[in-house]
């Protein structure tokens, strides 16, 4: 598939998005944002992949925000459309079915750092720096933020640096909880194979299943309790479960993949 703003490959069973404007720090624009969308939901129900790896070009930027030069002249309508749009995006990385992890490899601010969020996990490079500096412009967050950093870092983290638009680093960001680990920038990429490596022996329908319900967390009109409870006993007549059961009982290793 061709793109204008991203770049996507296959390597090791996982797509790799690479959003290219390094120029502008991978400012977020609509279409830029639109076209992602679209490469994610291409590979939807594709089961030859493991997972999706988000990354942004460059040494230096993740993202650097949505394009501000873009939305400076919006009308109140046109913004609410650009978030509606954007939260579009962050769902359908959400819904993907397969993991998602955000390779934060520099700047993550404002709909940077809620593109990195709205994956499933985060591993930052040491130089990664997170912020939400919408404050600072005179609007809120409109990526999600609002929602899914309070779940992430906890209410009163999640608060402040939301009404300071102030920044934390890497290793600050680690201690939040915010991302999963922090690598040398040159290792990062290998982290995320590495990762998704793992999950590519596990079941593929259970993985799916797990991200289901954990994604019920956010979903105000579900009950994820229950969800768990429905999606465990549908795991019960899938192929899956009998070669992982049968693989413990008769002492091999369960092969998913035939
Ligand atoms: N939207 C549009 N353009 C952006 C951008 C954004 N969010 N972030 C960076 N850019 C552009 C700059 O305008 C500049 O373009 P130019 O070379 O044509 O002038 C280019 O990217 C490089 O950015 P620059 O500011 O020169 O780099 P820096 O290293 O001095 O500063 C940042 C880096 C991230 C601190 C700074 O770019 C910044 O504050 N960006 C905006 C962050 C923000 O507020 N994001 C939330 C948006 S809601």
């Amino acid at each position: 598939m061709e793109f204008e703003f991203i770049t996507t490959c296959v390597e090791n069973n996982a797509l790799v998005i690479t959003i290219n404007r390094p120029d502008k720090l991978n400012a977020l624009n609509i279409n830029l944002l639109g076209e992602i969308k679209i490469a994610v939901e291409a590979v939807q129900g594709n089961e030859e992949l493991v997972g999706i790896i988000l990354t942004g070009s460059g040494d230096k930027a993740f993202a650097a925000g949505a394009d501000i030069a873009e939305f400076a002249n919006f009308t109140p309508e046109e913004g609410e459309a650009m978030s509606r749009s954007g939260h579009g995006v962050m769902n359908a990385l959400e819904d993907s079915g397969i993991p998602t992890i955000a390779a934060v490899n520099g700047f993550a601010l404002g709909g940077g750092c809620e593109l990195a969020m709205a994956c499933h996990i985060r591993i930052a490079s040491d130089n990664a720096v997170f912020g939400l500096p919408e404050v600072g412009l005179g609007v809120i967050p409109g990526y999600g933020a609002t929602q899914r950093l309070p779940l992430l870092i906890g209410r009163s983290r999640a608060t402040e640096l939301m009404i300071t638009g102030g920044n934390v680093k890497a290793e600050q960001a680690l201690t939040y909880g915010l991302v999963n680990r922090v690598v040398e920038q040159g290792e990062l990429l290998a982290s995320c194979h590495e990762l998704l490596s793992k999950v590519n022996k596990k079941s593929y329908h259970a993985v799916k299943k797990v991200l289901e319900s954990v994604n019920d967390l956010y979903n105000k009109n579900k009950d994820g309790m229950e969800t768990e409870m429905k999606l465990f006993g549908s795991c019960f007549q899938s192929d899956d479960f009998v070669e992982g059961t049968d693989a413990f009982l008769h002492k091999r290793k369960a092969n998913f993949r035939n």
